[in-house]
């Protein structure tokens, strides 16, 4: 059965997951194979996050982009509170501009559709709704509302370490996917940072490469071929995006985000970048 929210409602995919769609624009959140596999396979696992969290050390930062109904966030958070002693705490920043997704996936038809039967996991998300944050001894939650380049420009520079980057796709907000929001991106991001999307589009690529990120592929899930990783170094990355890439975004009709005027002087940076010498 379908239930509804002013604004969103849940719909079954092909394969019987259900999931979040928003009646506004009609994108599904999780679209592929639904939100209990899709956090793990493309944000989670690899992001490395349990390794990194194991290493010890400052506080891990990882901004969720993209609230939505949590469930990034969600497998995120169960990830830290089950860390080893000596960890790594887990800073998570997620950012939004409504809550409507949440509130959906909070009624009790949805609670096991969307990871929330686990009363720990519940309590999280309802703290975070009510007082913008939760706090446990190992992860630190924050809710920020608003207008994610407004509420970016508010962060501190040089403090994520992860980006999980969930954002509605450039054909439903272009002003998300310009060079000018990754290049403040890349300034909040420390040495090292990774960046995970399901997104694949040449304009997204671009965009990022001209904000200052190392791309390349990342892995796939469901009928998704691959989706992206990048870094602030391409060093880091196992799959970089390289002469075969190039020659495609040579030939593309729709290569560069909505604040690239010059094409070709675009392409000529893009091309000079470290990652493709
Ligand atoms: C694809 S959904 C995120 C799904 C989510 N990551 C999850 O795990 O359920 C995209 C989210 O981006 C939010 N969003 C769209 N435009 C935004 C903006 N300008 N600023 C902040 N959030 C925005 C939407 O409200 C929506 O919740």
């Amino acid at each position: 059965m379908t239930t509804t929210k002013t604004g969103c409602e849940v719909v079954t995919l092909a394969d019987g997951a259900r999931a979040i769609r928003d009646c506004g624009n009609g994108e599904v959140m999780h679209c592929g194979t639904g939100p209990a596999v899709e956090p793990d396979a493309i944000y989670v696992g690899p992001s490395r996050l349990d390794a990194r969290l194991a290493e010890g050390g400052a506080s891990l930062v990882l901004f969720d982009v993209g609230l939505g109904a949590a469930s990034n966030a969600l497998a995120a958070w169960q990830v830290s509170e089950a860390a080893p002693p000596g960890a790594r705490h887990l800073e998570l920043v997620s950012f939004d501009n409504e809550v409507l997704a949440l509130e959906l996936a909070l009624l009790p038809e949805n609670l096991a559709s969307f990871g929330l039967v686990d009363p720990a996991a519940r309590a999280a998300v309802r703290g975070l709704l009510l007082h913008g944050h939760h706090e446990t001894a190992r992860t630190s939650w924050r809710l920020v509302l608003g207008d994610f380049p407004h509420s970016l420009a508010l962060e501190p520079l040089g403090a994520a370490d992860i980006v999980f980057w969930d954002l509605y796709s450039s054909r439903t907000n272009p002003l998300l996917w310009t060079v000018a929001l990754f290049q403040s991106l890349r300034r909040a991001c420390r040495d090292g940072a990774t960046l995970h999307t399901t997104s694949t589009s040449t304009s997204a690529r671009t965009s990022m490469l001209l904000g200052g990120f190392a791309v390349g592929a990342s892995v796939g899930t469901g009928s998704r071929d691959e989706t992206t990783i990048a870094s602030t170094h391409h060093h880091a990355l196992q799959a970089p995006l390289g002469a075969r890439w190039l020659e495609r975004l040579g030939r593309s009709s729709a290569a560069f985000g909505s604040d690239v005027l010059d094409g070709a002087g675009a392409l000529a940076t893009v091309r000079g970048l470290p990652q493709f010498q």
